[in-house]
């Protein structure tokens, strides 16, 4: 943009401010508050990068420049040119003494800015959740998601894994058949949205020893939680020769690195969101581990109605977390309630060699995982008995013709993930645009 007001100032960003002091310099931003009296303007402007106090005053200004400031509402998009100033009282410790302003567009009274410092209902802010997301807790929350992504690319890259995309139209279903999206493909040939990648991660492995894909998944789920999205981001390793035990090892590192990165990186967000940090120092190895038999004992001990051979409900997982300073391992699940790729325990097939990650303080299940059937005539079988097709897997069946080994990876929700880490009641809060049962809009 070539705006007068640039001139040969330089643009800066608020989070630089530091390196501008005594300089004159341009801040391109959005107005985030107004305070002002006869003689004194405050507009506390919004870049993106941060907050950055400003002072226009009345005595040292052109007159159009201080009404101009004056008059200006909630959210208008303006570029303020001054001086950099410290001021340690100040929010980010700096502050503009304003020379000019430039005003790219007013918002007018008769249609203010909806978002208001007053309490709005969630249903209103999830309904202007494109604007919402200038607001102080909302960009916090996506800047710790960001980094999660970036810690969680960070760690498989660093860790010998090979990305490997997985498609997002699939033949077949990974997660059990009821919670498929179906998609009209071309000539009345269905296809679901992908449940995870999983299935395609094992053939990656095959081909690359350990690989990783990390993308968009979806579920029909018709449950209204505070854990459940229709579209949610899943991050899948999956190593090729590995046990249940290789699969726990690498799940525990993975989570205190992602942790230690969001500690280390986002400690500015975690006190916007005035998450107490000490619970998340606590998220050291080693993890605690348990069996689901033990489990299920701890839970009916605890109040708790579940039966052996039913699934953990999310208050269970809340009960069997909320005691908890890390996460926990719960491990060897009945093979009947769990996916048909699942490696039944050869000591006890009744149960499976998988593992779920549960988050403490009550946020449970942030990963699923565990080590696959590697055998062909077994795979063909529990295929029979979960009632699913031979056809569109036979790919995958291929896997355990042509050099098959025992291995096994997980999943990890990044929006459970990045929930537990910012201490949040809901999951819809850590997505920008989040896909729920009664919301695909905005
Ligand atoms: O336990 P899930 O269903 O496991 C799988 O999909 C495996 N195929 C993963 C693997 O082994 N490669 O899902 C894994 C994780 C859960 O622990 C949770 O974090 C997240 O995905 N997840 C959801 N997150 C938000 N909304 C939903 N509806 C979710 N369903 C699962
Ligand atoms: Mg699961």
């Amino acid at each position: 943009m070539n705006t007068p007001s640039q001139g040969s100032t330089p643009r800066i960003r608020i989070v630089d401010a530091a390196r501008y002091v005594g300089e004159t310099v341009a801040v391109a931003g959005w107005l985030y508050n107004l305070r002002k009296s006869g003689k004194v303007v405050f507009p506390i402007l919004r870049d993106g990068t941060g907050l950055m106090q400003c002072v226009g005053v009345k005595a040292e200004l052109p007159e159009e420049v201080f009404d101009t400031i004056k008059r200006l509402t909630q959210e208008s998009s303006v570029i303020l040119t001054g001086t950099i100033r410290a001021e340690e009282r100040a929010p980010g410790g700096y502050e503009m003494d304003i020379q000019s302003v430039e005003v790219l567009q007013r918002v007018p009274e008769e249609q203010p800015y909806p978002i208001t410092p007053k309490e709005h209902g969630i249903e209103f802010l999830m309904d202007h959740r494109h604007l919402w997301l200038r607001s102080r807790r909302q960009h916090a929350i996506l800047r710790v998601r960001h980094e999660v992504i970036r810690a969680v690319r960070d760690f498989f890259d660093n860790d010998g894994f090979t990305l490997i995309d997985a498609p997002i139209f699939t033949p077949a279903s990974c997660e059990g058949t009821t919670t498929l999206f179906e998609v009209n493909y071309f000539d009345d040939e269905k296809v679901y949205l992908t449940q995870s990648g999983q299935l395609y991660a094992e053939a990656a492995a095959m081909a690359f020893g350990k690989a990783y894909c990390f993308g968009p998944t979806f579920r029909a789920e018709k449950s209204k939680t505070r854990r459940h999205l229709t579209e949610f981001w899943m991050v899948e390793p999956e190593i090729a020769y590995a046990t249940i035990e290789d699969v726990k090892q690498l799940a525990e590192r993975f989570v205190c690195y992602v942790v230690g990165r969001v500690l280390e990186n986002r400690r500015e967000e975690l006190k916007v969101l005035e998450r107490d940090t000490t619970k998340l120092e606590a998220c050291l190895p080693p993890f605690p581990r348990m069996s689901y038999d033990e489990a299920v004992a701890f839970l009916q001990a605890n109040g708790s109605d579940i039966q052996w051979g039913s699934d953990f409900g999310g208050t269970d997982e809340t009960i069997l977390t909320q005691a908890q300073d890390r996460p926990i391992m719960v491990d060897r699940f009945p093979t009947a309630i769990k996916a048909f790729y699942m490696q039944p325990d050869p000591d006890r097939p009744e149960v499976a060699l998988g593992v779920d990650v549960l988050a403490p303080e009550g946020y449970g299940e942030i990963i699923g995982g565990g080590q696959r059937i590697h055998d062909l005539d077994l795979l063909l079988s529990r295929l029979r008995e979960h009632n699913l097709p031979q056809e569109p897997f036979d790919w995958y069946i291929d896997l355990r013709r042509f050099g098959s080994v025992p291995h096994g990876g997980f999943g990890m929700g990044i929006e459970r993930c990045v929930a537990w880490l910012c201490g949040l009641e809901h999951v819809r809060e850590t997505t920008a645009f989040p896909r729920m049962l009664y919301r695909t809009k905005p």
